[in-house]
């Protein structure tokens, strides 16, 4: 057992300086180098080295050998685990079973445990080492002046100046100039290479195929229809698209992207029961109103809905909008209520939209709050 306090472990020992283990009674060793000036305060000041705790392992030398016995049980057991992996392995069979499922299953449990329990000893196993048996003692080794010396600094800006005046550097100006203008256009291929993401979005992501006297037609890719306002009862809710989405070509990414910010629900409840916001009382047909089908939250598109409350639930994080009151979010994640779409009846008595959203539709992103 060794001494807890004013140990001193001599050079030869260990291949550097003397090195002293702190104790209440401890001798430090003076700092080498020139003296630091004791300009700034300390802020906070200095606790000292923390007195060591005699533990019992360290005065016992019966539950030092119990500790002893402690850790290498540990690692005698990850032993036998590692042992028992191996054979795991060979022996639990993963093909040519009636139920591979559960093969698999029984494998990667035995596999698992296995390992995971060897992994885990060892861990256990060294620290119980260190917290029990390894020498805690605070051991102080002052570290060395990290500037150079005056010398040191000075030869090493002498051999810098000769570089520069052996390179010519600053003679030959043609080489000097001809290198700085050709690094100075390195990074351009970088730049043009930013052109490989793609073309800018431009508006893509705040316009629609809504707007003025756009007809609402159903949302039946074999047979759309434009709906009348007598198409809706009241409490009903209908899937629709704008007549312009049959302009599109048949394939592409477009139609898919256009046909996801497009989709909206229409709904239709008694007028009186509309809460219409400043600016929106001649957006709705009769009760009739028009909101985006997909979540302010992250875009999952929305269509369970409650007649009597004018609820509309999104099933992924179960936001919830009032369809009566602007769309807005009476429950969940979401931080926007549903864009409104304007609507109003076309001469031949079909409705249509007013304009496109006057807000983007889709889950909010950084620009949208
Ligand atoms: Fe609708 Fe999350 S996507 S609540």
């Amino acid at each position: 057992m060794s001494e807890q306090t004013g140990q001193r472990v001599p050079a030869g020992e260990h291949g550097g300086a003397d090195i002293e283990f702190a104790g209440d009674d401890v001798e430090r060793p003076e700092p080498t180098g020139p003296p630091v000036p004791d300009t700034v305060a300390e802020p906070i000041p200095d606790p000292g080295v923390e007195a060591d705790v005699v533990r019992l392992a360290d005065v016992d030398p019966k539950l030092e050998r119990r500790a002893e016995r402690q850790v290498a049980g540990m690692f005698g057991l990850s032993a036998l685990l590692v042992i028992g992996f191996v054979v795991a392995y060979l022996i639990v069979p993963i093909e040519g079973t009636d139920d591979v499922v559960s093969s698999v299953r029984t494998s990667n449990l035995a596999l698992g445990l296995t390992l995971g329990l060897a992994l885990f000893l060892i861990g256990a196993g060294a620290i119980h080492w260190a917290k029990k048996l390894m020498p805690d003692h605070e051991v102080v080794h002052e570290r060395h002046e990290l500037r150079s010396t005056d010398e040191v600094r000075a030869a090493t800006l002498a051999e810098f100046e000769q570089g520069a005046e052996d390179s010519g550097f600053g003679r030959r100006k043609l080489i000097r100039n001809s290198l700085i203008g050709a690094m100075l256009l390195l990074p351009l291929p970088a730049v043009v290479l930013l052109r490989d993401l793609g073309p800018l979005p431009r508006n893509a992501k705040t316009r629609t195929l809504w707007g003025t006297n756009v007809r609402v037609m159903t949302d039946n890719p074999d047979q759309p229809r434009p709906l009348r306002p007598s198409d809706l009862e009241i409490g009903s809710l209908v899937n629709a698209m704008p007549e312009t989405f049959q302009d599109l070509p048949e394939e592409g990414p477009d139609r898919l992207n256009e046909r996801a910010k497009s989709a909206v629900i229409m709904v239709r409840m008694l007028p009186e029961e509309i809460t219409a916001a400043p600016g929106r009382e001649n957006w709705s047909v009769d009760g009739i109103l028009a909101y985006s089908k997909i979540c302010t939250h992250v875009g999952c598109p929305i269509n369970l809905y409650e007649q009597t409350s004018h609820n509309v639930l999104c099933p992924c994080h179960q936001s919830t909008f009032d369809l009566a009151d602007n769309g807005k979010v009476v429950f969940g994640p979401a931080a926007r209520a549903l864009p409104q779409l304007p609507l109003a009846v076309d001469e031949e008595g079909y409705l249509i939209a007013t304009s496109d959203f006057t807000e983007p539709v889709g889950p909010s992103f950084w620009e949208r709050g």
